[in-house]
């Protein structure tokens, strides 16, 4: 077994009060986290595809993907490439955009002068999911791009001449992972506009209802209908049980819909509501699920719901050390491991469901129950703290892992359009192969993808950073994604340096 972080359900004894835990133990100061809040956010405006905004903050970018889903006579301009490439796949951005919604929705009031970013971040997501969303016939298009062939190119997406395929599930080919993934995303949408914007609020729900009955009533998994296109890069391997559950949650939140609470009732066993699964990301939304509904138990008392009480309880216990219950793996820095690859949207997935459920507890005096001992709270946020200290520089390497962020990060990030010269500085067309140079060379990016939060260090909490070190140097809209409420949460609490 991997040594363990040392985090120990004892240690807030010696730190209390809770406040004094943070004084003492803070690198960083709640300016740090405002200014990481801002730079995660940022980084969607390197992820952009379509045409950019005036506003747009992250100049070196430029249009791309101006035709997408035209040879299909649809308009799929617009969304996020998922991480260093010019795909644009429908899943991990669907997530993506479920889960900065569950950042506002949960921390937006912490957000202070980075709201409004957060929510153009979100709507530049809900734009495209839209436009992706056609209800007669039901189909929903779920990719821009042939992932085999971008592969094969190290291009800029604004000057990227791969094929723009076009794939899509339907009645008769189903998929109901990606679907009621996009169904949750329109929903958690839906209610970061309820204010700001009703109509637009109203129209992402009505479009989430469509999308959710299509998931439900055809029922398959996306792999198993386009296969070698989302094989292996997104396949769906926990199957798509685990959206359906999740997008009903996400209805319900949304809506308070009667109709949705029956459907958990009786759906949810059948749909893995008592399966204990020890990770939370783009494939296996179950843990998620049990912390989302958790809440409706603790304040309202939906006795139905109990059950995800138990099991977040199970998943929160996994993760402390010193608990009958505890499970994970931690480096000798004390990093959450989950695997080589990408490990740090595990970490901070894990990180927003901490402070999420400390929320959530915390609002109703309750505690976590691991076997013979409780979980506070407090304990909750300091894990969570422990995280994101350590991507933002607190690590044995002394280096953030976000880019842009503190006095050293990783300069060969693997990511076209930030490896590349811009498009601004050296308009002329770069080829598929011709990029090839820009990955392999030893200087750094000439672009700075601001805020980006890599796949970093392995279980020993070495990092190289060498550009085709995908698995440690790749970014992804997920792993920023639930870094934003995280930060937002951080960002919000007074500290003072310590020294
Ligand atoms: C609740 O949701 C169901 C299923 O989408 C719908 O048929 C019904 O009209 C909704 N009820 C209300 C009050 O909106």
């Amino acid at each position: 077994m991997a040594s363990t972080a040392q985090v120990s359900p004892t240690l807030h004894l010696l730190c209390l009060p809770f406040w004094m835990l943070l004084f003492y133990c803070s690198a960083f100061d709640s300016h740090d986290y405002a200014n990481a809040l801002d730079k995660s956010i940022l980084f969607f405006e390197g992820q952009r595809s379509g045409n950019l905004p005036s506003d747009q903050r992250l100049t070196w970018r430029g249009d791309s993907g101006l035709s997408d889903g035209s040879s299909y006579h649809v308009d799929l301009v617009g969304g996020y490439y998922d991480a260093g490439d010019n795909v644009k796949f429908g899943l991990p951005m669907a997530f993506t955009t479920t889960m900065l919604a569950w950042s506002v929705i949960e921390f937006g009031s912490s957000m202070k002068d980075q709201i409004h970013n957060a929510q153009t971040a979100i709507r530049w997501s809900t734009d495209y999911l839209l436009k992706a969303s056609t209800t007669t016939p039901a189909t929903l298009y779920v990719q821009v791009g042939e992932p085999n062939m971008d592969h094969r190119c190290w291009e800029r997406p604004e000057d990227m001449d791969t094929p723009r395929n076009v794939y899509r599930v339907s009645t008769q080919n189903p998929g109901s992972d990606v679907a009621a993934e996009t169904a949750a995303a329109l929903a958690a949408a839906s209610i970061v506009f309820k204010d700001s914007d009703p109509s637009y609020s109203n129209k992402l729900f009505k479009t989430a209802t469509e999308v959710f009955e299509f998931a439900d009533r055809y029922r398959g998994s996306y792999s198993d209908s386009l296969n070698s296109v989302v094989c292996p890069f997104y396949c769906s391997y926990s199957g798509y049980h685990d959206e359906l559950l999740w997008g009903a949650s996400w209805m319900y939140r949304a809506s308070q819909n009667s109709s949705y609470l029956a459907y958990i009732q009786s759906n949810g066993l059948t749909l893995g509501a008592d399966e204990d699964v020890y990770s939370f990301s783009w494939d296996d939304k179950r843990a998620g699920t049990k912390v989302l509904l958790s809440k409706d138990f603790l304040e309202k008392s939906v006795e139905e719901f109990q059950l995800y009480k138990v099991h977040a309880d199970n998943y929160i216990c996994s993760l402390i050390p010193g608990t009958s219950s505890f499970q994970a793996q931690y480096t000798p820095g004390g990093l959450l491991y989950k695997g080589s690859e990408s490990n740090l949207q595990y970490v901070t997935s894990t990180a927003f469901l901490l402070l999420t459920y400390a929320k959530y507890l915390s609002s109703n005096g309750e505690v976590a129950s691991c076997g013979t001992s409780t979980v506070t709270a407090a304990n909750l946020i300091s894990l969570a703290k422990k995280q994101m200290d350590y991507i933002l520089g607190q690590n044995p390497t002394k280096m953030s892992y976000m880019v842009g962020f503190g006095d050293r990060y990783p300069q060969h990030v693997h990511h076209r359009g930030s490896s590349l010269p811009s498009v601004h500085a050296h308009p002329q067309h770069i080829a598929c192969k011709d990029g090839f140079q820009y990955l392999y060379a030893s200087s750094s990016n000439p672009n700075i993808l601001d805020g980006a939060v890599l796949g970093g260090p392995d279980n020993k909490d070495s990092f190289s950073d060498d550009r085709n070190n995908y698995q440690q140097v790749e970014p992804a809209t997920y792993i920023n994604a639930p870094l934003v409420g995280a930060l937002a949460f951080f960002a919000a609490i007074p500290t003072t340096h310590s020294g």
